[in-house]
């Protein structure tokens, strides 16, 4: 009897000892998924301040992107460098979290904006994903204060001035442009097969055609869900031209229309060029597929650039480039910029690194390996490879237009409305009922409210 007790008791003990330190041994856990946001960032600041001093934490600076792999990390790293010569005392912390076009990150960040745990500066696009999201949210401090004391107006430019800002408010530091439209290819595998860089939609399906009869069965390498969508815009703005593309986005234009509808033919047609596997690609993985000589071609932002360096692929023998067909003269751009929440934790370090982003020094660190142009205008041109000068005079001369994908044109919950869409055609293949949802989230989150 006395040795079937014994198990009970030491229960009964160890119940005792639980109770005594204030609590079950189910109630950490308990504490830490029900608790208000507020009381879970009270407990992981107490947390903080056992390991750290004040000074400690202030000295500190925690930036969250997702610029992890392929030129991206080492664009970031770059600028990291010039942060640290000049301000050796704050302590660099990367939070960047993986997944290309920041898919996965962004849904880490709205997690931790929920639960009040905001880190001292994120990676936001310029546009709708900066005003229409996290302004509309409440979530920033207006940063004209930086622009006015950097001399910033001066410098950045004009054209994006109003999509970082709101009631005269200037929301984030832009740190560089990217294009959208680029064409990526390989040059061997086109002229091994006597195919031109195709300049029209036409062209680009005639010479897909050419490859495929000529055993490559896949001659556009694609990847997961977003670089879909990305193609989508590209060939939307292709089909359409760039009026009626803008029109889309300002609620002047029909996303029921004919030219839409054709539109949606072309980029069906496009999608039967694609490689099958394309929804388990990263978009590393697809543009790797074109330098590699397994696919003709690749839609891809001017970060692959960035990548194909990175891996040691040179430009005009590894790789080439050219405007998306249909879209020559058309810059469909986006920027990354750096914002300064509310409540930043660390606040005077967001702001060193706010000031390193807007510098010269740091987009000329940043952005000739990111695979960027400086959204600054005074740019060392010495430094920038063949690709990014030609996307320098681009951009000057282009009629700009935004991308969706990238933040420009699009809130978040448009985007995500489109993106639903977009992922059930890509597997039905359904033109008609693809049109209809893009009218519905249109009118459900978009500018035809
Ligand atoms: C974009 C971002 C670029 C690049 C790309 C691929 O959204 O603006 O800087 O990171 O995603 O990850």
């Amino acid at each position: 009897m006395s040795r079937k007790l014994t198990p009970f008791i030491l229960l009964l003990l160890l119940a005792m000892l639980l109770a005594a330190c204030g609590g079950s041994a189910d109630e950490p856990e308990t504490t830490d998924t029900t608790d208000t946001a507020a009381d879970t960032t009270d407990t992981a600041d107490e947390a903080t301040d056992e390991e750290m001093t004040e000074e400690e934490m202030a000295s500190m600076v925690e930036v969250f992107s997702w610029w992890t792999g392929g030129g991206e990390a080492a664009g970031l790293e770059a600028m990291i460098g010039v942060f640290a010569e000049k301000y050796p005392d704050i302590e660099f912390v990367n939070a960047a979290v993986a997944g290309g076009a920041g898919t996965n990150a962004r849904a880490v960040l709205a997690t931790r904006l929920q639960a009040n745990d905001a880190p001292d500066s994120w990676q936001g696009h310029a546009g709708q994903e900066l005003i229409g999201t996290y302004v509309a949210a409440d979530q920033l401090e207006p940063v004209n204060f930086l622009f006015e004391e950097n001399g910033w107006l001066e410098v950045m430019p004009e054209t994006l001035i109003p999509l970082i800002s709101q009631d005269g408010n200037i929301y984030s530091v832009p740190v560089n442009i990217h294009r959208a439209n680029v064409l990526w290819y390989n040059p061997t595998v086109l002229s091994e097969n006597g195919v031109d860089v195709p300049t029209s939609l036409a062209e680009w399906f005639t010479a897909m055609d050419a490859l495929q009869a000529a055993g490559m069965d896949a001659p556009l390498a694609m990847g997961e869900q977003w670089t879909a969508m990305h193609l989508f815009e590209t060939v939307l703005l292709a089909s359409l031209g760039p009026d009626a593309y803008e029109a889309l986005w300002d609620g002047s234009g029909d996303w029921g229309s004919a030219e839409v509808t054709a539109a949606l033919n072309d980029y069906a047609k496009v999608l039967t060029y694609v490689n099958s596997d394309a929804s388990a690609l990263t978009w590393q993985d697809a543009s790797q597929l074109v330098v590699n000589g397994d696919a003709a071609f690749n839609v891809m932002g001017d970060w692959a650039e960035g990548y194909f360096r990175e891996i040691g692929f040179e430009p005009n023998t590894g790789y080439g480039w050219a405007a998306v067909p249909g879209t020559d003269g058309n810059f469909q751009f986006l920027s990354d910029s750096f914002v300064l929440p509310k409540g930043a934790p660390h606040r005077d370090a967001a702001i060193a690194w706010l000031t390193v982003a807007g510098s010269i020094e740091g987009q000329d660190a940043f952005n000739p390996v990111k695979g960027s142009i400086p959204a600054r205008s005074d740019a060392d041109r010495s430094l920038y490879g063949e690709y990014l000068l030609s996307a320098m005079d681009d951009w000057a001369s282009d009629r700009v237009v935004g991308s969706l994908t990238h933040g420009v044109v699009a809130n978040d919950a448009f985007k995500s409305e489109i993106d639903t869409a977009l992922g059930l055609f890509l597997a039905d293949g359904n033109i008609e009922g693809f049109q209809s949802a893009l009218v519905a989230a249109c009118s459900a989150s978009g500018p035809c409210q």
